[in-house]
């Protein structure tokens, strides 16, 4: 990794780490139970988070044996950039939460290894700063900026020249959280934001809510000045930089999305955060594909742990994923290095996967690849 300097001291890998998933208690020893239930709970009762995992694991896959393989690669390319995997840094808010290195970290990470990271709207990190540790590195991947929709034009247009001037390639507007889930275990813990950590490149002041009595604060307060399609032509209107749309899985949202010109999708149930219950993501994903045809870039996310599942996630139609808590907790566990380590042990299980179904490149993946019984 080059220009680690503004990082603190790099820390080392526990020995035990082998995988995504074994991240997990070291990050989990790492943080404050509240700190924990904020970056690792889900809506509800979490059964969303996990159907996202359940079906991935849920699809077998199918080997194919003695096909020449010699010069396969996982590299991939998504608006017309270079990855050495199909893979992206989900848009995870507060980042410095998990640890003092932040979204600078998971920069420096991502782009060491060559995969794409989307910068949550909620970074607790200057976005020029993370874009330039990004940037830095030389054939570094696609970088993204996300957004949540904010009613007030003048605001939007700053951030949006903010963004464009920071060098970020594209917005994905997240469309499935105009209001917070019912995160359950993250109130039960008691989280609270605490002062040092914020969403530093959201200035501005909201608007109060002025609602009358017997009006509810969703209904009447938040919804009406949340995006709607006129949002999405607004947005597309007032900023060169291709849009993509989070979080939607109905065919004819997604019908709706390409009609109005966007750039790709990104299939998710922001990782079972928002309404409990919503199916999984793997579930969905076949139907948005078959809506939008074979063209439009398609994401995913919601449980990929494994490279297994990326193959997965391609078979059923993605052409890329999103990594979101696993990543999360590698930067609790050893900072930079500890992104950078998941994203290749990630990109190694891939290869595994992808040599054993006998598929060479990426264009070799597709429904072939996914073992179904004999009728
Ligand atoms: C702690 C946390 C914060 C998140 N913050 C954002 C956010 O700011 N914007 C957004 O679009 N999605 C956000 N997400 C959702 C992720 O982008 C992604 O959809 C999800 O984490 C993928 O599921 P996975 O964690 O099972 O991989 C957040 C998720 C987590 C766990």
């Amino acid at each position: 990794m080059s220009g680690t300097e503004a990082l603190s001291q790099l820390q080392e890998i526990p020995a035990d780490v082998v995988n995504l998933a074994d991240f997990e208690p070291h990050a989990r020893a790492a943080l404050s139970e509240a700190n924990w239930a904020y970056l690792n709970g889900g809506a509800g009762d979490e059964l969303t988070l996990r159907a996202n995992r359940a079906a991935w694991d849920g699809l077998r896959l199918q080997p194919r044996v003695l096909r020449d393989l010699a010069g396969g690669h996982t590299r991939s390319t998504l608006l017309g950039r270079e990855l050495a995997q199909p893979v992206l840094l989900a848009p995870i808010a507060y980042q410095r939460l998990a640890h003092a290195d932040g979204e600078l970290a998971c920069a420096y990470a991502a782009a060491a290894q060559q995969a794409g990271m989307v910068l949550s709207a909620q970074s607790s990190m200057a976005m020029e700063g993370v874009a330039r540790a990004f940037q830095d590195e030389p054939g570094s991947g696609p970088l993204w900026f996300q957004l949540y929709w904010r009613d007030d034009r003048d605001f939007m247009l700053q951030l949006l020249r903010r963004v464009e001037a920071a060098g970020f390639e594209a917005l994905v507007l997240t469309v499935d959280a105009p209001v917070h889930g019912a995160r359950d275990r993250e109130r039960r813990a008691g989280f609270k934001l605490p002062d040092d950590v914020r969403a530093v490149n959201l200035g501005g002041i909201k608007k109060a809510l002025k609602l009358q009595p017997g009006q509810s604060e969703l209904f009447d307060g938040l919804l009406p000045r949340a995006a709607t399609w006129a949002e999405i032509d607004w947005l597309r209107a007032h900023s060169h930089l291709p849009l993509l749309l989070k979080g939607l899985s109905h065919p004819d949202d997604a019908r709706e999305a390409v009609a109005r010109g966007v750039a790709g999708l990104i299939v998710s149930n922001h990782g079972g955060r928002t309404l409990d219950t919503l199916p999984a993501t793997a579930d969905l994903l076949p139907q948005v594909r078959a809506a939008v045809g074979p063209d439009l870039p398609l994401l995913v996310d919601g449980g990929i742990r494994r490279g297994s599942d990326v193959l997965k996630a391609l078979a059923l139609g993605a052409d890329a994923v999103l990594l979101g808590r696993p990543y999360v907790h590698a930067l609790a566990t050893a900072g930079a290095l500890g992104v950078a380590r998941a994203l290749r042990l990630l990109r190694d299980e891939f290869e595994i996967a992808m040599a054993l179904c006998g598929c060479k490149t990426l264009d070799d993946i597709g429904p072939a690849q996914l073992w179904t019984k004999a009728p």
